[in-house]
């Protein structure tokens, strides 16, 4: 088998009707978690199915530079937790490279440790908005040093406890239905001097709580309460307990052979043993509501969270709308959702996602511009994009541009199974960063996909 692609590889994807059933690489928003939470065990966890390479590399490599020792033996990740104290100060700057969970739960995490600490990353993370977890870790005692005035990383943070205060409770309104946010002031509150709040404006994915409180975490989960969805913790009284299990599939990789099997009558793709927790599957809702047919059987459980089966079967499809009260639990959906709006039959619409436009592209300009590449005509909006549907008729085969960001590759890869000839899909590479074998998982469904890399495009 081919080793995995550059970041900057292009990838060659031939029209198909996918058939077929698939596993897909382990959740990147658990993977993440089972990491930082094993570090804070007392413990040794022994995680099987952990994404392998892409952005969990970067929460692997911070931890080790913490003085964790997690280490790979055959696709079983092991991590010898000693509690919180036993994490060292790092002696260089912790780089997060293109990951915005990584940076923005490690931030929250060392918050309440007695260490100075520099973050950084790859330019594109380097451009992602930091403000929103440095300005309530802030409220906590935390001192920061950031670029463009706090704005941005790279940032350096130096938490109360390394001076000898304590950290502060804070009750937080957050301003946007952030995971990453809510999960920062979380793991400080672990540390903090009383109850810590997070009260955020929409339910974004909760595997947090959900996985703190299965480790033995003091935390609650309050519910919606005047508009806001409320979470709170105490200090930890003890360190969290082990984590031994195999993290399911992530909903979000899975979405791209489940959404190109929903685009044609006649396709049918299974993919087996998902997270199934309801602030991830609401693309399951749309494409149901847009006339696919979606069948979801739960087999087990992981950490609190349910785990099973998803099969879709293809129909001819109609428009549909997506806004506020779903767009949090399908904000990384929303592009190839938008692939198959283009695919329906009508104009579909995108509202109140503006959070697109802060991910690891502007999602919105990016995923607009990639489908217009193809004969699609959206048109973006300051929060979302109207979609004009071609009711089957197939996209036209022309080259298009991931920009860097996994999502959006692995968005175009979709549609050009519905396209009228072969595309090549430059820099889709980057498609690792979330979903390592992505070619060969469509190769598995009947999708021709092959990787170029630059010198062999230029023959
Ligand atoms: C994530 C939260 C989401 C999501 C990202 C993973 C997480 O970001 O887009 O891919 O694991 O907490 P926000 O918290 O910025 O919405």
């Amino acid at each position: 088998m081919r080793a995995a692609p550059a970041h900057d590889d292009a990838l060659l994807v031939h029209p198909a009707a996918l058939r077929g059933e698939v596993v897909v690489p382990g959740d990147k928003s658990l993977s993440h978690r089972s990491l930082l939470f094993a570090a804070l065990a007392a413990g040794r966890s022994e995680l099987d199915g952990l994404l392998q390479g892409g952005d969990a590399a970067a929460t692997v490599g911070v931890l080790r530079a913490l003085g964790v020792d997690v280490f790979d033996s055959h696709g079983r990740w092991t991590v010898e937790g000693g509690g919180p104290d036993a994490l060292r100060e790092p002696a260089a700057v912790l780089d997060c490279v293109r990951s915005g969970t990584t940076m923005r739960l490690l931030a929250g995490l060392l918050a309440g440790l007695p260490v100075t600490a520099t973050l950084s990353g790859d330019p594109q993370l380097l451009g992602r908005p930091m403000r929103r977890i440095i300005e309530p870790l802030r409220q906590m005692g935390v001192r920061f040093l950031g670029r463009a005035s706090d704005a941005f990383a790279p940032f350096t943070m130096r938490g109360p406890r390394a001076d000898g205060r304590a950290l502060r409770s804070i009750d937080y309104q957050s301003p946007v239905a952030s995971a990453q946010v809510k999960s920062a002031i979380l793991l400080a509150g672990l540390h903090a001097d009383g109850v810590t709040t997070v009260r955020e404006p929409g339910l974004s994915r909760d595997h947090s709580e959900r996985m703190l409180l299965a480790l033995g975490a003091p935390i609650r989960i309050i519910g919606e309460r005047s508009g806001r969805f409320v979470v709170q913790t105490n200090a930890l009284a003890r360190p969290l307990d082990p984590i031994v299990g195999r993290i399911p599939g992530d909903p979000s990789s899975a979405a791209f052979p489940l959404a190109a099997a929903a685009m044609q009558p006649g396709a049918e793709v299974v993919v087996r043993d998902v997270a199934l927790n309801p602030t991830r599957v609401a693309f399951l809702d749309v494409l149901r509501a847009a006339g696919a047919e979606v069948e979801v059987v739960q087999t087990r459980d992981f950490c609190g969270e349910p785990v099973g089966d998803i099969a879709v079967r293809g129909r001819a499809l109609r428009a549909f709308e997506v806004g506020a009260a779903q767009v949090p639990a399908l904000i990384d959906e929303i592009p190839v959702l938008a692939v198959v709006a283009a695919m329906a039959e009508g104009v579909s619409a995108f509202r109140d996602a503006a959070e697109l436009r802060v991910k690891e592209t502007d999602r919105i300009a990016t995923t607009a511009a990639g489908l217009a590449a193809l004969g699609a005509a959206v048109t973006p909006t300051d929060d979302g994009m109207v979609v004009q549907g071609r009711a089957g008729r197939p996209f036209v085969a022309a080259p298009v541009q991931s920009f860097g960001d996994h999502r959006i590759a692995m968005a175009m890869a979709v549609a050009v199974t519905c396209a009228d000839g072969p595309v090549r899909i430059a820099a889709a590479g980057c498609s690792a960063d979330s979903f390592p074998g992505f070619a060969e998982t469509l190769a598995a469904l009947g999708v021709e996909a092959t990787w170029i890399t630059d010198r062999e495009a230029a023959c």
